[in-house]
């Protein structure tokens, strides 16, 4: 039963950042061995889902409060762990003067990209990647996107492409976290197919390795606080590509009801083309080598999310 094993050391872990404490940890050699003592790890985009998750992530990792730059726009939102110790501070990547104030006394650091803003995100990014090796920052983390391990350069991964040429460019040692699309993007399509008890198969479709926010956290903090991810590249991705039929085989199997399968065409509104296609159509096994337990399943999160799928259905 690993997958009952792995949620049960999920929610403990939850429990006990939630309860603030932090489990024994073990400190690295001194200097710059990921993980030591003298490291201070900065998150941006704190106060994002993935930034906080990383947070927790951390802390769960026993890593003290006090070694945690949390950079944000909004830090009153972080007070909690400003009360533990962290070191909440604001940071805008559209404005590189608040730059090398927020990440002043950071070793490590996990990039997160930001949404679409005025600014070109790429220049954004070069802003944080500047002033992060101006203030000293010896390794920085970034989030990328899967479809640029399956050639994607276009749309969604051009950013990405040329956030990752700048941080290579940059001169500190990286690693590229491509993250997978998120499993909870899957719900609004899930819930529809509880509310309507069918769903709309495309006639052409690329499974698609969704993967949950709470494992691209995971990943992020093992690659924060243990050794040899120097310039890597990692596909962060969930177990299984999933396409319309997997995932209505998932919702059926969780909330009990029968889903329909209808073939597109043939009368039937809805996609001919499925979202996906080849270039997310990625799985590996670095959430697990990363973190040492599996990535969560669809079934496992689309259970956590059972009531809020069958609420749907009234
Ligand atoms: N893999 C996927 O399926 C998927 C889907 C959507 C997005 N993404 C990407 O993954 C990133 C993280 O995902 P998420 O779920 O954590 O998104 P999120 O909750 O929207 O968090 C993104 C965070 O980026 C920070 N940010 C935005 N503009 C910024 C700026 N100008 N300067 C500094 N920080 C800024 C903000 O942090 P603060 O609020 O702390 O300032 C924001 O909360 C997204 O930003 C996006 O690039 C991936």
């Amino acid at each position: 039963m690993p997958n009952a094993t792995a949620s049960l050391a999920r929610r403990s872990v939850l429990a006990l950042v939630l309860l603030g404490w932090a489990l024994p940890f073990s400190s690295g050699a001194a200097g710059h061995t990921p993980g030591a003592r003298g490291d201070r790890i900065i998150i941006s985009g704190a106060a994002g889902h993935l930034g906080e998750l990383t947070v927790q992530a951390l802390l769960a990792r026993g890593i003290p409060a006090s070694r945690l730059i949390l950079v944000t726009r909004t830090p009153d939102r972080l007070a909690r762990y400003a009360k533990l110790g962290a070191s909440v501070r604001y940071g805008d990547f559209t404005k590189p003067e608040s730059l090398r104030k927020a990440f002043a006394g950071g070793t490590r650091m996990l990039l997160i990209s930001i949404g679409f803003s005025a600014v070109p995100r790429p220049v954004a990014h070069q802003n944080a990647i500047e002033a992060a090796v101006a203030d000293g920052v010896k390794h920085i983390a970034y989030t990328s996107y899967i479809g640029l391990s399956r050639g994607a350069r276009t749309g969604l991964a051009s950013d990405h492409y040329r956030t990752e040429q700048i941080l290579r460019e940059s001169g500190v040692a990286w690693t590229m976290l491509r993250n997978s699309i998120y499993m909870e993007e899957v719900i609004p399509q899930a819930a529809k197919m509880v509310a309507t008890g069918s769903a709309v198969v495309p006639a052409r479709e690329s499974g698609i390795g969704y993967v949950a926010r709470e494992d691209c956290a995971a990943a992020a903090a093992a690659v924060l606080v243990t050794p040899g991810h120097d310039d890597k590249v990692y596909d962060i991705t969930g177990p299984a590509l999933i396409g319309t039929r997997e995932l209505a085989s998932a919702v059926s199997a969780v909330t009990g009801k029968s889903i329909e399968l209808k073939p597109a065409g043939s009368g039937t509104p809805g996609p001919r083309r499925g979202l996906g296609g080849p270039t997310l159509s990625v799985t590996s096994d670095a959430v697990a080598k990363l973190t040492g337990r599996p990535p969560m399943s669809l079934r496992e999160f689309l259970a956590r999310h059972r009531a809020e799928l069958l609420g749907s259905a009234k």
